[in-house]
């Protein structure tokens, strides 16, 4: 009897969870998909027979799972860019830092986590499965995309937070919401455009198209019925959540006669910034509120590189939506707008270092005050010798291009990912020797070192740094001018972290250090260091597992433009990592 009431006590209290926190459950089937574009038929990789994939829509405190069916031809990851993946690492997806490839033919679950809802020690009713991931503590746009080779072409799509039942944004309630996912489109394979620059040791062949929605627009050949058109009614208040899936591009993005307000950034909220040009580095979020108080007509979106080396080769085209007013004449030529050039850097700049924090949002805790752990971290390019035999395109003869951080040039396991290495306390995957600072100090946005040839050569290695469970990091990013100054998106898994300070030149503490915003710094997952310039980031390292950190110009990762952060367990159970489930993809 004693039995009886038990049982019933701990079903109704697994209910009571259950309805507390809501499980958003998809599948996503990952395979050959025929489309037109840009007068052709391709051959991609897809989710779902879309381009770009599924939105996922979410509330904060909701549980994730998702069902990742491989049925393509390549080996895939998914990652779900910009979601904490709090306790729940095994479910980050970069490829052999978090997980084996999900081969060709297998599947795997993304759902790996602690829930503080049904954990055994939070309830009377003993061993409950307590494997998925769940979104707390952030409200906004993130996007998820394939994390190996250059698979995220086409491998993407959007993820958006509302606040949980009963919370509201902190700006008025929009009429309606649109996902603006900016693409790179190649009409080539684009596992095939990845393999050959790796090949001969050079950039990939650049895009044929940017898209919006994955859609080109009117500019490209044979485009005209693929543009994106967005119906508004006026007086109306849209929120477009803008999200750079391009691959190898930061972009302009602007719209004809019309303001844009700034309301988040990278799902964290900002103070409203009135804008009438978003700069947009890959794998940055931008949301926006549009009101559409023109005249009733139609205005292009349009969007284009922002691309501050002058003479490299990029794709220098455009991508155009339509925004159509109820009731517009079907002949009214849209307006078109003026976007900034393409090495337009004092644009972008000052978007970039225009926004701040909302902290009257309810997610927003304090800068903390105290570092544990300095670190000074030049990001530039490089060289390798080319291997015998073989022919590389690098920048001198007989030299493939190379990318590091403090001259350290990641390589990435292949028999055991970092994190079941991590979990499984094996040696030999990864070291914990990366440097706190460069190997020499410089000048390091004077172009001349490029001829300072111990630098020229990056070092190779697995290196990693190892951190404390809640210590906090407080980390430069300079640009160091190797081969020519440039602006590097560097993206930081498992956290957002705070943007204290960002400037041209060399990074000087003596001056540099009095300019940090610690009052409202703006939040980010990805900083697009200043073209020749610095950034400063601070965050705390209260997520162990491990945690990758790489620039989002997706070339610039194989050629060694990354590590990672390992971060220990905490003292408790509700502090440690799970061990992995079942289902882990093995090597
Ligand atoms: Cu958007 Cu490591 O990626
Ligand atoms: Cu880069």
């Amino acid at each position: 009897m004693g039995r009886l009431v038990y049982l019933l006590a701990c079903t109704f209290l697994l209910l009571v969870a259950a309805s507390a926190a809501r499980i958003v459950e998809h599948t996503f089937n990952v395979q050959n998909l025929t489309i037109n574009r840009l007068c052709n038929s391709h051959v991609i990789t897809a989710v779902n027979d879309s381009l770009p994939g599924p939105t996922i829509l979410a509330r904060e405190g909701d549980t994730v799972i998702i069902h990742v069916l491989n049925k393509s031809p390549y080996n895939l990851t998914i990652h779900w860019h910009g979601i904490f993946q709090m306790l729940s690492g095994w479910a980050d997806g970069p490829d052999m830092v978090a997980q084996c490839p999900i081969r060709p033919g297998s599947k795997y679950t993304y759902k790996q986590g602690r829930s503080q809802d049904l954990n055994p020690s939070h309830g009377p009713c003993g061993s409950v499965p307590a494997y998925k991931f769940k979104i707390i503590k952030q409200e906004g746009t993130v996007w998820w995309h394939a994390h190996i080779s250059k698979l995220r072409a086409t491998v993407y799509g959007a993820f958006i937070i509302h606040p949980r039942a009963g919370n509201s944004y902190p700006f008025p309630k929009p009429y309606r919401e649109v996902p603006i996912l900016l693409g790179e489109w190649w009409n080539a394979n684009v596992v095939d455009v990845d393999n050959e620059a790796i090949a001969l040791g050079t950039g990939p062949n650049i895009s044929d198209a940017f898209t919006i929605n994955g859609l080109p627009g009117d500019l490209y050949p044979c485009s005209r019925n693929q543009m994106y058109k967005l119906k508004v009614k006026q007086g109306k208040t849209y929120l477009l959540r803008i999200i750079n899936g391009a691959v190898e591009n930061h972009l302009f993005y602007k719209i004809a006669n019309h303001k844009m307000t700034v309301v988040a950034i990278d799902a964290s909220y900002t103070n409203p910034y009135v804008t009438d040009v978003v700069a947009i580095a890959p794998g940055q979020m931008v949301d926006v509120l549009l009101t559409a108080n023109q005249p009733v007509g139609s205005y292009y979106m349009a969007a284009r590189p922002y691309l501050a080396v002058v003479g490299l080769p990029f794709d220098n085209t455009t991508t155009r939506g339509v925004i159509v007013y109820d009731r517009a004449p079907s002949s009214s030529v849209p307006l078109m707008p003026v976007l900034p050039l393409f090495n337009d850097t004092p644009t972008a700049h000052k978007f970039f270092t225009n926004l701040t924090s909302l902290v009257s949002s309810r997610f927003w805790d304090p800068v903390p005050p105290k570092v544990d752990r300095e670190m000074f971290v030049t990001v530039g390019m490089g060289v390798e010798p080319c291997p015998p035999n073989t022919t590389c395109l690098g920048p001198f003869n007989g030299t493939r291009f190379s990318a590091s951080l403090n001259n350290e040039s990641l390589v990435l396991p292949t028999g055991l990912s970092m994190l079941q290495a991590f979990y499984f306390n094996v040696g030999g995957v990864y070291t914990t020797d990366f440097p706190a600072k460069p190997p020499i100090e410089l000048d390091y946005t004077n172009l001349a070192i490029n001829n300072n040839l111990p630098l020229l050569f990056a070092q190779k290695g697995t290196k990693v740094t190892k951190l404390k469970f809640n210590s906090t990091v407080e980390m430069v990013l300079q640009n160091i001018a190797i081969l020519g100054k440039d602006n590097h998106p560097m993206h930081l898994h498992g956290f957002n972290f705070y943007v204290l300070a960002q400037g041209f030149g060399n990074y000087n503490a003596a001056t540099d250090k009095k300019k940090f915003n610690l009052i409202n710094p703006q939040m980010r997952n990805t900083i697009a260091v200043p073209f020749g310039g610095w950034a400063v980031i601070r965050f705390v390292a209260n997520n162990p597992g491990v945690w990758f950190m790489h620039c989002h110009i997706e070339a610039h990762v194989p050629m060694g433009m990354a590590t990672a952060f390992v971060v220990d367990n905490g003292p408790t159970q509700e502090t440690t990592l799970p061990p992995p489930p079942a289902d882990l993809p093995t090597c």
